[in-house]
């Protein structure tokens, strides 16, 4: 599983070709089955986190664990590692990778970040969020989560709604889609100040994938297939708590409530990558649309799948 860098590990998602898709979606089901209790038996991972997680820390900890792998992890790195001395990132990974590690996890606040550690790294680095990025892992559970629910990932209309901007779990996910899966529709649904890069809405341009930018949902909502939610976030606005503010008020009309339930397909599915605030009201829970909590199961057979794939022959 070799990155654009030539070398393996996973930093961004479109580094993937359709027979690896094809592969991970294969033996995440075997994960989920039958999982082979001790074929990392010897391997050690690092979790390295700069920015807080509940998903994806603990699923890949749990993920090497259930395969016999070891896992040591530093979860608030800007605080807890000699980052907060004033230590680089470039010299945190040199000398992490010099431990034994066999792999190691990197959540870092800014773009790029991954990038940076592969280029430093003997070992294999995974981006388990870099800034406003991306998060290629958490695209591939959503990818994942799509195909058991539709079987095909073709013929769909997918609305990503929220803060696009920052979103880089949307971000991954386009960029998926347009390279492997460009036979869906798109839509894009954000306030103005939060809408979707231009270097993703170009991907997707240059990819012939047919895609919608909007500012509503209703008229949408009889037609989606996929309503992917997403949080405004929140620690992208630090500089700027006013913005953050007028960016949380043009959100408000683009909540999921019983009423949105409402006007969808029965057969349709409302995912989110989670943490949510209040942009799904919790009465939507117990829809059987909501998918979100089993979106994120997926995530630990899908990074038991990574794990085995990137540490195993
Ligand atoms: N979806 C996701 O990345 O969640 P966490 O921030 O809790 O890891």
């Amino acid at each position: 599983m070799n990155s654009k860098f030539g070398r393996p590990g996973i930093i961004e998602a479109q580094q993937f070709t359709r027979e690896m898709i094809e592969d991970i979606f294969a033996n995440t089901r075997q994960m989920e089955i039958n999982p082979p209790k001790n074929l990392l038996s010897g391997k050690n991972m690092c979790i390295l986190f700069y920015e807080p997680s509940t998903r994806t820390r603990f699923s890949f900890e749990r993920a090497m664990k259930k395969l016999g792998g070891d896992v040591n992890v530093t979860e608030n790195a800007r605080v807890f590692s000699s980052a907060a001395k004033g230590e680089t990132l470039k010299d945190t990974i040199r000398t992490l990778t010099g431990y034994e590690f066999d792999v190691l996890v990197l959540r870092y606040d800014k773009e790029g970040g991954a990038a940076l550690a592969q280029d430093h790294s003997p070992i294999p680095i995974i981006n388990a969020g870099d800034g406003p990025g991306q998060h290629p892992t958490q695209a591939i559970l959503d990818l994942y989560t799509i195909q058991k629910h539709f079987d095909e990932i073709k013929g769909l209309n997918i609305a990503m709604v929220g803060d696009l901007k920052n979103g880089r779990t949307v971000r991954s996910l386009c960029y998926f889609l347009a390279k492997h899966f460009p036979d869906n529709n798109i839509y894009l649904v954000s306030p103005q100040e939060v809408r979707m890069g231009n270097d993703i809405t170009q991907y997707l341009s240059d990819h012939g994938v047919c895609f919608r930018e909007s500012a509503n949902f209703y008229d949408l909502l009889p037609e989606i297939d996929i309503l992917y939610q997403t949080r405004v976030q929140k620690e992208r606005f630090i500089d700027n708590i006013k913005e953050f503010e007028e960016v949380e008020r043009a959100s408000r009309h683009l909540r999921v409530t019983t009423e949105t339930l409402a006007m969808m397909k029965k057969n349709a599915i409302i995912m989110h990558p989670l943490p949510r605030v209040d942009e799904i009201d919790e009465k939507v829970d117990s829809d059987p649309r909501a998918i979100y909590f089993e979106q994120a199961k997926n995530g630990l057979y899908v990074r038991m799948a990574l794990l085995a794939m990137l540490l195993t022959d």
